[in-house]
């Protein structure tokens, strides 16, 4: 483990000693021609492990939100999402670009969730005035917080009445279902698709599978073309995917627990903090964010400026790094009582 403990995002682990070695070893092909063994692996593995008909490999969870969006929706057709999501907020507006997808953007309440009445308001009428809509796009967790369970299938049998498809970005999925003890494919059920990141907590280099119907799927391996193609001996990446899934799903519960201590710690710091499953989000004012993360950096502890702060626990860093981290913390807020919540 690196001397730096860097908190900006899951994002930021490097593969294992182990994880580099099933890369090395990996079985490779011609993935266009469907002809690399080790994705092929991959991608029946995730099917069976999410129970779903069919899963396909891509370089990232951007590019796999929109090819599903893109397999969903036609032209002209809207998806409802929440203004907070990773897909309406943070993927460059990408389904308006290129998917020609009409974004109908639902505030998120503060668990995270949409409330379903308003979901239900904007669903258009079948009236050449409007968009047709055509899905409802849900994620989980989203900044950490997890879907109630309860909530996704009232969600979906919402979508499924009105006839709308459903998607999932599910980058942080595995989260999801070991803060509640569940599995994933119970937490799935219903949708019609969900994209899951391999990149995130559970530590591969890059990746991500969309699960869904084989029909969808093909659909999406078409979509998957239009946005750049495929990868070709993509083996060394789904090598690294499948050791993750093997290995790095049930060690969440680490992270978790490491960012409740830093939770804990920030707040006997008397910062106002909230802590969902891997991430801790500590209120402070924009001005003071900025200084702290140099004082950080100085210290070997790596934030991100924002407000608020938003602070990621991952398989690269252990408990003795949260210390670090909350020492470092306290010394910066000792020095500037100014970075106390107000
Ligand atoms: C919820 C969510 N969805 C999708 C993505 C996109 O993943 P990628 O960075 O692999 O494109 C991210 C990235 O952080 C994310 O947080």
């Amino acid at each position: 483990m690196s001397d730096v403990v860097d908190l900006r995002s899951d994002t930021v682990t490097r593969p294992s000693a182990a994880m580099r070695k099933a890369m090395l070893e990996a079985e490779l092909g011609d993935d266009v021609f469907g002809d690399d063994p080790t994705v092929n692996r991959l991608q029946e593995r995730a099917a069976e492990i999410f129970g779903f008909e069919a899963a396909l490999l891509f370089p990232s969870g951007t590019q796999s939100n929109l090819a599903a969006l893109m397999s969903h929706c036609q032209r002209g057709d809207e998806v409802i999402l929440g203004a907070e999501s990773h897909s309406y907020r943070y993927e460059a507006g990408g389904l308006a670009v290129l998917g020609s997808i009409q974004p109908q953007a639902i505030a998120n309440r503060p668990d995270g969730t949409l409330e379903l009445g308003e979901v239900e308001a904007a669903i258009k009428p079948d009236d050449p005035h409007f968009a047709r809509t055509r899905l409802l796009a849900l994620e989980n967790t989203i900044t950490g917080r997890v879907l109630p369970r309860t909530y996704l299938e009232q969600a979906v049998g919402l979508a499924k009445r009105k006839g709308l498809s459903t998607h999932l970005d599910g980058a942080r999925i595995f989260n999801a279902a070991v803060a509640q003890d569940m599995k994933v494919n119970d937490l799935c059920a219903g949708f019609d698709s969900v994209s899951s990141c391999l990149s995130k907590g559970l530590g591969a280099p890059a990746g991500t599978v969309l699960l869904g119907s084989t029909d969808f799927i093909q659909r999406a391996r078409r979509a998957r073309k239009i946005l750049g193609g495929a990868m070709r001996q993509a083996g060394v990446i789904a090598a690294a995917g499948l050791y993750a899934l093997e290995n790095n799903v049930e060690r969440l519960r680490i992270d978790h627990e490491n960012a409740g201590r830093l939770a804990r710690g920030l707040r006997e710091l008397k910062l106002e903090v909230q802590h969902h499953s891997n991430m801790v989000m500590v209120r402070m004012p924009p001005e003071i964010a900025g200084e702290l993360a140099g004082y950080m950096r100085s210290k070997g502890i790596l934030v991100l400026p924002g407000a608020p702060l938003r602070l990621v626990a991952h398989l690269d860093v252990d408990a003795r790094g949260i210390d670090r981290a909350l020492a470092a913390f306290g010394a910066f807020i000792s020095s500037c009582p100014a970075g106390r919540s107000r």
